[in-house]
Formats: C-alpha cells, structure tokens, sequence
C-alpha cells in the first residue's frame, strides 16, 4: 500500500514503547513485523473461523522460526481458563524458551486469551497482536489489558501485559460479517464520546462511509480512535485514574452481555446500548443535557446499533449484575458517566433507585 494510507501511532510506554500500524497489507508485509519477533519460538493463536483465511499468509513470515498454532473454536465462551492451559501446553510442546512469541490473529476474544497466555508463560513472554475485527483494532488489540472470563463474570481474570507491536491488517475486515463491523464502530464511538467532541462531530459526517467500509475514513476512524486510547494508556497504564474513562457504558453492557449468556449481544452491542443507558442516567442526575443523549443516540443507530434494553431482560438482574463490577467499591456503584458529549467522568455512590429506573425506561 502507499506509505500515505498506512498510519503509524506509538502507544508510548517507557522501554515497552509499541507501534500500532493500520492499513492495508500489513499481514504480507512480513519484514515490518518480523523485526518485533526476539527468539527462535513463535506459537499463533487463532480461532477455527480466522486460522482458515489469514493463518497460511502469517505463517510464510514465520519462515526459519519454530512455530506451530494453537486454535480456540469460535466465541466468548472459549475465551476460558481451560484455553490458557491448553494454550500453555502448546508453548510447552514447542520447548518455547523466555524469548518466545506468541501472536494473537484474531478478534478480541483470541487477543485477550493470547495476550494472557503470554503473560503467564514463564511470568511473561512477548506476544504480537494481529486484530482482525474492527473492534480488535481500535480496542482490545491495544493498551494491554489481557485476560479470560469466569463463569461469575466476564473478564474477572487477567493481568496487564502489553504487546510488542499490533498491526491492523484491514484487509482482513473485507471478510468480517456486518453485525460484527457494526459492532467495532461502537467502541469507535465510545472514544469521541468519552474525550473527543470533534471527532464525535467527524464521525457524525462520515457514518455513511464508514457503513461503506471506505478504506480512507475508515483508516482515518481507526487511527483516531487508537490515538486517543494511546495517549490514555500511556497516561495511566494500569487503571489508577484515567483509563477508567475508557469503560464508559461497559458497567451496562458486560451486565446486558451476562444477562443474554454472551449470546444475545455481541460486546460491541452491550457498549452501544450501555453508552446510551449512561448518557440517559447523566441526564437524569441532572450531568448533561437532554440534547447530548439524544445526539448519541442517533449517531448509534444510524450505523445499525441497538440501542434498547432487549426485551425480556429483567432490569433488577441487570443491576444485580452490575454490581459485580470491577470497578465498584464495597457497597455502592461507581460508573462512568458524562457531562455530554466529549466529557466522560468517574462518579461513585450512584444511587441504585436512579440506574434501575433508566433500565426500566430503555427495555425495548
Ligand atoms: P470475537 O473475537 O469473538 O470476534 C467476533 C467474530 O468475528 C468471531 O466469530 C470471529 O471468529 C469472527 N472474526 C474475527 N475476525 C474475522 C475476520 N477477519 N473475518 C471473518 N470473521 C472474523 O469478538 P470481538 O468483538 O473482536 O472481541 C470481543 C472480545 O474482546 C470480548 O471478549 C471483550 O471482552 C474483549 N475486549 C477486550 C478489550 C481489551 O482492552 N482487552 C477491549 C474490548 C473488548
Ligand atoms: N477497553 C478498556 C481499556 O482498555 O481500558
């Protein structure tokens, strides 16, 4: 591709410093990312729905190292303890020493477990991130959080463990379903909503591109959208402050992805519907105006996102779920709500009476 179209943004950490590239033909350009492999061992985690499309392509770069795959079967609930073991065991097999890579082709569920993987190996090895949904790119591929779920909760288990590089081969987005680009716009939406109202304001002129999958806008959202988060991690790695921004609507939406068994709702989709159910819980609190909320929603549902409770989840479950979340302290709801467009903020103490009620009002 021509150097103009490729985008290159460093998540800047110190001597664990990594680039994010994006464009097209990153997977065939073997010399870019080769250069971030150390050792002699690679294994390739992947999935039964990805290995058949990208592994041959990954696999000629791996030339002259000892490598071999590891593939999950497709979906959240493979993304499990009992995968990080068999993972290990195949990095056992393939005698990988304290050099050795792993690299995650694959969506989130597949960077997640990899990135984990990683960590654990020998209290941690490198590991490569090669995302290939649209949510892989513009989040979960970048800023380290890796991990697996437990049946009491998504994401319980896990460990920060930066990758080495990632690159963002849109030319594997041509093969991903709809539903699930649809669902990477949401986390794209998800950072000019937290911090960026001129991105907010691009994304609202640019949705029918994007719907159209037009490689320059598209391009330029994914690199927008991993700047922003970039400079966020480099600011507050671990969550102390700041990143916890970057979970507006995640409170909701992991509580509405538990409630439909990770099953009803695609994770792009729990976001969507948990920005909006923020948005209209800041409004009610009396943060924002009713504008704001509405500007979201709209923005939502002009690229094919829900934004309703689905019927038959029971709202009292919801807030049941809700307080399992990480980020609450004992005893009380600490959310990631707004003060409009652009200005997500911490609150804690939310009132329990004010979240059921928003649940209530947004069931489809
Ligand atoms: P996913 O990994 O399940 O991928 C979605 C579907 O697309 C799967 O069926 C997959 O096989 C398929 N697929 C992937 N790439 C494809 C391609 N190029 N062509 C055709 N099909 C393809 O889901 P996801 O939305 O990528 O990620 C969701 C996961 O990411 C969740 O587990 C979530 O918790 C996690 N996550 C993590 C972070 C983080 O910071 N670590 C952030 C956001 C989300
Ligand atoms: N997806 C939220 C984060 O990476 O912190």
């Amino acid at each position: 591709m021509s150097p103009a179209q490729l985008q290159t943004i460093e998540v800047a950490i110190g001597e664990r410093a990594y680039p994010v590239w994006i464009g097209r033909g990153l997977l065939a350009d073997h010399a870019r990312w080769r250069a971030r492999l150390r050792g002699r061992h690679a294994l390739v985690i992947s999935n039964t729905t990805v290995a058949p499309l990208y592994l041959s392509q990954l696999g000629v770069g791996l030339d002259g190292l000892r490598w071999s795959s590891f593939l999950l079967d497709d979906g959240e609930a493979h993304k499990s303890f009992a995968n990080v073991e068999r993972a290990l065991q195949a990095l056992a097999e393939l005698g990988a020493t304290r050099d050795a890579c792993v690299v995650a082709l694959g969506g989130g569920v597949v960077g997640d477990l990899a990135g984990f993987t990683a960590a654990c190996w020998m209290r941690g090895i490198d590991f490569v991130q090669m995302p290939t949904t649209l949510l892989a790119m513009v989040d979960s591929s970048v800023g380290g959080k890796t991990g697996v779920n437990l049946p009491a909760g998504k994401n319980l288990v896990g460990a920060f463990h930066q990758p080495r590089a990632v690159a963002a081969d849109i030319d594997t987005l041509d093969s991903l379903p709809a539903r699930e680009y649809r669902a990477g716009l949401a986390e794209v939406v998800k950072g000019a909503a937290i911090g960026d109202p001129a991105f907010f304001a691009w994304l609202e002129q640019h949705a029918d591109a994007l719907l159209a999958r037009d490689d320059a806008p598209l391009i330029e959202a994914i690199a927008r959208k991993v700047r922003y988060k970039a400079g966020v991690v480099a600011r507050d790695e671990t969550e102390r402050g700041e990143r916890a921004l970057l979970n507006l609507g995640h409170t909701f939406g992991h509580a509405l992805e538990t409630a439909g068994n990770y099953t009803a709702l695609l994770h792009g989709e729990g976001v969507a519907i948990g920005m909006l159910l923020a948005a209209q819980l800041s409004e009610r609190l009396g943060m924002s105006g009713a504008g704001d909320s509405e500007r979201l929603r709209r923005l939502l549902e002009r690229l094919g996102l829900p934004t309703a409770v689905p019927a038959g989840m029971d709202p009292q479950r919801l807030l049941e779920l809700m307080r399992l979340d990480k980020k609450n302290t004992a005893g009380s709801l600490r959310l990631i709500l707004w003060r409009g467009i652009g200005r997500a903020e911490i609150v804690a103490g939310v009132a329990e009476t004010d979240v059921l009620a928003v649940l209530r009002a947004a069931v489809g």
